[in-house]
């Protein structure tokens, strides 16, 4: 596995890659985006990743432009060594590790904004946040070039803002999107998890409690968003040490309200345990031969 913080190293280092072995079959490129301190999230990312594709990059930078100046940007866990035995064992061919002036030299004053999917959920909570993923992952993509690229369904508001940004740019990328990994009593795996105590570690786990009460009722019938939201609200609010930043069902591809989930919803939660701020969510299928309009069957 190579490892590379520089850019022209990286572009002529994947170059050679990509010749391969002079085989007529263009090799197909799979990119990880991360920023380190990996888990079993990104584990599996990088699994699809080499599934999916002959060469796998994976990127590790801590990127200073999507955290408010009052966020964890300096505390955030820096843990490369053993991300790149975790990269290595998993056969990783690349990865790229750049410093934040190589990414933002100075007097850089180019950025992606993505309007309007940007200001909602996450991006309400935190502003300017997806203008410095969107712009990060734009830089990505113009430097490994991917084919496919592999983000996680935990960050379900970044994977609609940069299918937003891949459709509108005309990137030359498929984004693939990996369900979210969990740990065995349900709460996400996040890298921000390190910073909970064994107390909030255990009030954390109302997050995915409200997800789970949500999706059973959704499951047994119901398809009112404020029932649902309302569940969750309830459920969250049983933990009080929590604070509440959103909850939410939403259509997954734009973050608007919606208002009836039988055409597919996505349900989501942020909230403050202590000073960290976690977020989680799942996925609602359509329901099968359901229009949501009563008397009419889908065809
Ligand atoms: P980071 O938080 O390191 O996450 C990197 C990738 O891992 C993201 O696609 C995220 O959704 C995915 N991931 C995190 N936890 C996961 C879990 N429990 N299950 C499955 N996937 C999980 O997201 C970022 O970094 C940054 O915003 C980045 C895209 C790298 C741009 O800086």
């Amino acid at each position: 596995m190579q490892i590379h913080p520089d850019i022209p190293e990286l572009r002529d280092a994947l170059r050679k890659l990509r010749a391969g072995s002079g085989l007529a079959m263009p090799r197909s490129v799979g990119f990880v985006p991360t920023m380190g301190a990996l888990h079993m999230g990104h584990r599996s990312l990088v699994q699809a990743a080499r599934r999916h594709c002959d060469i796998v990059i994976a990127s590790i930078f801590v990127n200073p432009t999507q955290f408010a100046p009052n966020e964890d940007f300096s505390r955030y866990p820096r843990t490369l060594e053993q991300d790149c035995q975790m990269l290595e064992a998993e056969g990783v061919d690349l990865v790229f590790t750049p410093t934040a002036d190589a990414m933002y030299p100075p007097g850089a004053s180019t950025f992606v904004d993505v309007e309007g999917v940007s200001d909602r959920l996450d991006g309400a909570s935190r502003p300017g946040h997806f203008r410095g993923v969107a712009t990060v992952v734009a830089k990505l993509f113009h430097i490994a070039q991917p084919d496919f690229a592999f983000f996680g369904q935990k960050d379900a508001a970044q994977v609609a803002v940069l299918r937003k940004m891949v459709r509108d740019l005309d990137f030359l990328v498929e984004i693939i999107v990996c369900p979210t990994v969990r740990e065995p009593d349900g709460l996400a795996m996040s890298s921000r998890n390190r910073y909970l105590s064994a107390e909030e570690r255990r009030q954390a786990l109302a997050l995915s409690r409200a997800l789970q009460a949500a999706q059973t009722q959704a499951a047994r019938g119901e398809h009112r968003a404020a029932a649902l939201q309302e569940t969750m609200r309830a459920t969250l609010q049983k933990e009080p040490a929590l604070r509440v930043d959103y909850v939410a069902v939403v259509d997954p591809d734009t973050l608007l309200p919606v208002d009836d989930v039988r055409a597919g919803a996505l349900l989501a939660v942020a909230a403050y345990v202590g000073s960290t701020r976690l977020i989680d969510n799942v996925l609602l299928a359509a329901t099968t031969g359901n229009t949501g309009v009563p008397g009419k069957k889908k065809s």
